[in-house]
């Protein structure tokens, strides 16, 4: 590979402090409450955060001492307790887990015998190597986990356990409300991208009609404005599984949201506040992001048009990695790594915005896009199939981005998440779109 910030030494670098600083991540959100915290199950959707834990451990395990370097396993006898497949998020708190004290031992145990295969690991030679693959792949992962942690903690009940290292996101903004996206064919997903992950790729040309685009996602403001004036009770607004989905869980405002007379307040992490009117929406599932949008007159973008928004360069005519352009994410680009722990206002961050003016694609909500969970022309499983050909189908809609409480490394311009339309404890909301020719 020719290009440097890709030669073996950078990334090895790279793949060292990735590690590092997931792991830092991991023992915050698995130390910041006592021990029955970490084993009781603050919701179904979620595990004990100790199973979290030790499954980090176990996948690092698994892929990298193992797979890679051919060891022994540890502790065999675990590994059925740690298969995501195994046994759904409900059933994990019943399961024989370490506890924590032997789950952080694992997990570190785990860690210092990959920090010295890291250091005698060739770069190449098989493809989990190549580029150091494996060793981005796990600290992916782990980053993965942490977003999970974290959405388990904004779904436990109790005071504040966690504050954000800077509480402060970037300020308002403004300027036009959507941009004009041209016509024409562009490059999706990604071929050369080192630790892109298997649903990301290959590279391939996607014609992609004209449409337009907010410059920012939604904001709550915009969203109230929604729940004002009736949206919920508006059969008109939802598809049929949509409406179904709201009146059988009697649903009228996102997660998290409570009015107060006049009002409308948040759970945060503890803390009950006024929802704040210029950031953007959050814990709301595809149903409502796209029944928002019809009452707008909108509609979602698909996934192609928002990756067509994030990567392409008119000027260049190619494709970038991010929307500002090549280099890495730093904090002036975007709200991401749970620095803030909250969406910054909309508007935010100009020196992230695309060629075109379009901010925020990258950190603060996760996207909802219309589109279902499918392989790219080409796609190959890889490494294993239970990380996405399980879940390519309809059930799942693609979401694009990154929230605030993804770190860098598993946040890219080609970087695909999905989820279940009914989904909403995940840091997800979403911008809209809108064909040339339409209202
Ligand atoms: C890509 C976020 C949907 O959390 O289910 C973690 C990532 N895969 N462990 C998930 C993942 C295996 C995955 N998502
Ligand atoms: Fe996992």
């Amino acid at each position: 590979m020719t290009d440097p910030a890709h030669d073996a030494e950078t990334l090895r670098e790279r793949a060292l402090t990735t590690l590092t600083t997931a792991r830092a991540r991991t023992t915050l959100l698995t130390s910041c409450v006592e021990d029955p915290d970490l084993t009781a199950q603050h919701s179904p959707l979620m595990s004990p955060l100790v199973w979290d834990l030790a499954h980090i451990g176990n996948q690092e395990e698994q892929w990298l001492l193992r797979t890679v370097a051919g060891r022994e396993a540890i502790r065999p006898e675990i590994d059925g307790i740690y298969d995501a497949f195994e046994h759904p998020r409900a059933e994990r708190p019943s399961l024989p887990l370490l506890p924590p004290t032997e789950a952080r031992h694992y997990a570190s145990e785990v860690r210092g015998r990959v920090l010295d295969l890291l250091e005698s690991t060739a770069f190449h030679g098989t493809r989990l190597t190549e580029a150091g693959f494996a060793f981005g792949m796990i600290a992916q992962h782990e980053q993965q986990h942490d977003e999970t942690m974290l959405i388990t903690h904004q779904l436990r009940k109790g005071p504040q356990a966690l504050t954000a290292p800077d509480p402060e996101p970037a300020p308002l903004l403004t300027g036009p409300s959507e941009v004009l996206v041209p016509g024409g064919p562009f490059t999706m997903g990604t071929s050369t991208e080192p630790w892109a992950l298997d649903n990301e790729r290959p590279a391939h040309v996607r014609e992609v009609p004209a449409f337009f685009i907010d410059t920012t996602p939604v904001t709550n403001a915009a969203y109230q404005a929604f729940i004002e004036d009736g949206g919920y009770d508006d059969e008109r607004w939802w598809t049929a599984e949509g409406w179904a989905h709201i009146r059988q869980h009697s649903i009228h405002a996102p997660l998290f949201w409570r009015r107060d007379g006049k009002q409308w307040l948040r759970r945060r992490f503890g803390v009950t506040e006024v929802v704040p009117p210029d950031e953007p929406v959050l814990h709301v599932c595809w149903y409502e992001a796209d029944a928002y949008a019809r009452w707008a007159g909108r509609r979602l973008p698909t996934e192609a048009e928002w990756e067509k928004a994030a990567r392409h360069d008119p000027a260049g005519d190619r494709s970038m990695r991010y929307p500002w352009g090549d280099a890495d994410p730093a904090p002036e680009h975007a709200n991401l790594g749970q620095r803030h722990l909250r969406p910054a206002p909309a508007g935010s961050y100009p020196e992230g915005e695309s060629p075109l003016g379009v901010r925020q694609l990258i950190g603060d909500v996760w996207e909802w896009t219309a589109s279902d969970f499918l392989p790219y022309p080409g796609f190959q499983a890889f490494p294993y199939k239970e990380y996405s050909e399980v879940f390519f189908g309809p059930e799942h809609k693609v979401l694009r981005g990154g929230s605030f409480a993804v770190d860098a490394v598993a946040c890219r311009g080609t970087f695909r998440n999905w989820d279940y339309p009914i989904r909403r404890q995940i840091f997800s909301g979403f911008r809209t779109a809108r064909s040339v020719g339409d209202a």
